[in-house]
């Protein structure tokens, strides 16, 4: 059955935007869930190009409004948004945004939290502390997001080896291979509380 109220997704990115398509795309033809609004810092982002291919409406934000403004939530509530995930977005959330979604925003870390995590620990950076230290597996994280970077429920993780001879960007690959093939069913796990972190 279709509940009454459709859960929108903003998806929040700074970058290149894999995810942000395949989440995109795994929700294109639903009814219950629908990604409503892709958010980004970067002008440049491609996930930018992805939300205008796909017809989604974005929204470039500034950093004054977002850090000492009224972090967009107008915007945000004009697009009924009830639910964000974050996708590769690089600033922090600020206070008012993890309140007002307090249990309904969800971030993806490319590596097994509380493993690599924190300030400054993001992209190639991870993976290159994952090879520097020899570990022999690295994995996803899937967490909801509160104050401190990388440090809410964690809801989600799947491994994958560090193989012989792998440099950051061949593990990126692998890593990013395993968030494409979960992301967008854990989302629809936690909208659908089948998954609490
Ligand atoms: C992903 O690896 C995600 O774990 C991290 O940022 C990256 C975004 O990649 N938070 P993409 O832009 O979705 O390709």
């Amino acid at each position: 059955m279709t509940p009454v109220n459709p859960t929108h997704i903003a998806i929040f990115a700074s970058g290149t935007g894999t995810n942000a398509r395949q989440i995109i795309e795994y929700f294109a033809d639903r009814k219950d869930i629908k990604v409503v609004l892709v958010v980004s810092n970067k002008p440049e982002a491609g996930v930018l190009q992805i939300a205008a291919e796909r017809q989604i409406p974005s929204l470039l934000i500034e950093k004054e409004r977002f850090f000492r403004g009224d972090a967009y939530l107008p915007e945000l509530e004009h697009f009924q948004v009830n639910f964000i995930v974050l996708a590769g977005f690089l600033w922090k959330i600020p206070l008012s945004l993890v309140q007002h979604f307090s249990g309904r925003m969800i971030n993806i870390h490319p590596a097994l939290l509380p493993l690599y995590g924190g300030k400054g620990m993001y992209g190639q950076k991870v993976h290159a502390a994952v090879l520097e230290a020899g570990d022999r597996e690295s994995g996803i994280t899937i967490h909801f997001v509160t104050e401190g970077y990388d440090e809410g429920g964690i809801v989600f993780q799947a491994k994958c080896p560090v193989l012989p001879g792998d440099n950051p960007e061949t593990l990126a690959q692998r890593i990013h291979q395993l968030e494409h093939s979960h992301f967008p069913r854990i989302i629809e796990e936690v909208i659908h509380q089948k998954r609490v972190g």
